[in-house]
């Protein structure tokens, strides 16, 4: 594959040669393309050894070949690092005054940053909005780890080790021969239902096999997303379906608290977030430390006391960063269809999701079904798709309505 790596002038651009090395490597053609300052920290020399490309930072130079479009157009993916408070501000607002400003423009492939530069820098709100902007037009980036900085200062800033780099550079060259219309978006789906503990060996729990989750999880993969999958107390039947998909990362959760810690802790890096997984509003508020004894209970009736669990999905509204869609779920009991919907609506309102995806269940409808019907709801509550057959079916369907989102342009 033919990946551009762009350097810019960072203390971090001695860590893009071994980027570059590892790329290499893996066979693919990388051309560099640096800035002049970061010709400041590594030289021309090792740039033009280890990519066996000659090296320009100017659009003045090789004007024959006009590089300055011909190496964006031809790219598979391009890749930044270290990318500076600078040059990402001059990404977000598209100025092309060097090789990399005009590769940058010029290129439909892939971009992904690894932003590198001192705490305070990357805190300011310029930098953050110019962040926001970025990951709103479908940037992909990774990083800023926390850790030690140039001297003594630590924080927030350091550029992510080249080896993470490549690997996810990896994975969106991967996305990107799937061809799919997901290539290379980033998407985090809970699968199953929660489970909360009363004593060690007894739990409140619901019907949900996340066969649905499941069948997201499949269905984007195969339209090029990299997914994980927070499976909250899947069936193993549905896991194994998944396990071994090279796009798809399981994480196993089995509480609502353990499943609003983990999906806040991918929520940073997912572009999208579909919330399937059947979550426990209460959970019980003393749980027994030993199993509780029939003997013990002061007589024919056992109370629970149970405290509410919090809003996860309303959690992540509140965190969202500009342009991550944020999908909900609604598995309601109604008499019929407008029921149904007048119940998604109103918790549409509650929640403030980007699309809600109604679906009925009930004694013998919803769960441990292969069968489905979605509804999906826009966030100003109109019915925008039907998705209904099998599982996978109307998970292509919801898909369907995520990728046709407006204002994604990466989607
Ligand atoms: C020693 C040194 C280290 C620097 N490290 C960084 C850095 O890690 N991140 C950053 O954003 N700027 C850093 N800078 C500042 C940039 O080099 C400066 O903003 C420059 O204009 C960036 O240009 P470029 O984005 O075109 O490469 C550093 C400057 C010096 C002198």
């Amino acid at each position: 594959m033919n990946i551009v790596l762009g350097v810019s002038g960072g203390i971090a651009a001695y860590k893009a040669v071994m980027v570059a090395r590892l790329l290499a490597e893996e066979g693919h053609d990388v051309h560099i393309v640096p800035t002049e300052d970061a010709l400041h920290f590594v030289g021309k020399p090792t740039w033009e050894a280890i990519s066996r490309h000659p090296v320009t930072t100017s659009v003045h130079e090789n004007v024959a070949e006009v590089r300055h479009v011909a190496l964006g157009q031809q790219a598979d993916l391009v890749i930044v690092a270290p990318a500076t408070a600078n040059t990402l501000a001059k990404m977000a607002t598209g100025i092309a005054d060097n090789l990399l400003g005009t590769t940058l423009l010029a290129t439909q492939a892939p971009v992904l940053v690894a932003p590198a530069m001192h705490t305070q820098m990357w805190l300011h709100p310029a930098t953050q909005a110019n962040m926001a902007t970025l990951r709103s037009r479908g940037v992909q980036v990774i990083g800023p780890d926390k850790g030690r900085l140039t001297g003594a200062d630590s924080g927030p800033g350091r550029m992510s080790e080249p080896a993470e780099i490549v690997q996810r550079a990896i994975e969106l060259l991967a996305a990107r021969e799937a061809h799919g219309d997901l290539a290379g978006v980033r998407i985090v789906v809970s699968a199953g239902g929660t489970r909360e503990p009363i004593d060690p060996v007894r739990y409140i729990g619901n019907r949900s096999s996340g066969r649905q989750g499941g069948a997201l999880a499949q269905a984007a993969a195969a339209r090029g997303a990299t997914v994980t999958v927070l499976a909250a107390n899947v069936e193993d039947a549905v896991l194994a379906e998944i396990a071994d998909l090279p796009a798809v990362d399981i994480e196993q959760v089995g509480t609502a608290a353990d499943l609003q810690e983990a999906v806040q802790r991918h929520a940073d890096s997912a572009d999208v977030i579909v919330m399937a997984a059947a979550v426990a509003d209460y959970r019980v508020e003393s749980v027994h430390d030993t199993k509780l004894r029939k003997e013990e209970a002061s007589g024919p009736v056992l109370s629970l006391e149970l405290v509410e669990n919090p809003d996860i999905l309303r959690g992540l509204v509140a965190a969202r960063r500009p342009g991550q869609i944020i999908v909900g779920f609604a598995a309601e009991t109604a008499s019929d269809e407008d029921a149904l919907l007048e119940l998604g609506r109103s918790k549409l309102a509650r929640k403030g999701v980007d699309l809600l995806a109604v679906n009925a269940v009930g004694w013998t409808q919803g769960f441990e079904s292969t069968e489905n019907t979605l509804y999906v709801l826009a966030a100003g509550g109109e019915l925008v798709a039907t998705a209904s057959g099998t599982k996978r079916e109307a998970a292509d369907g919801l898909l369907d309505a995520i990728a046709g989102l407006p204002g994604r342009q990466k989607l």
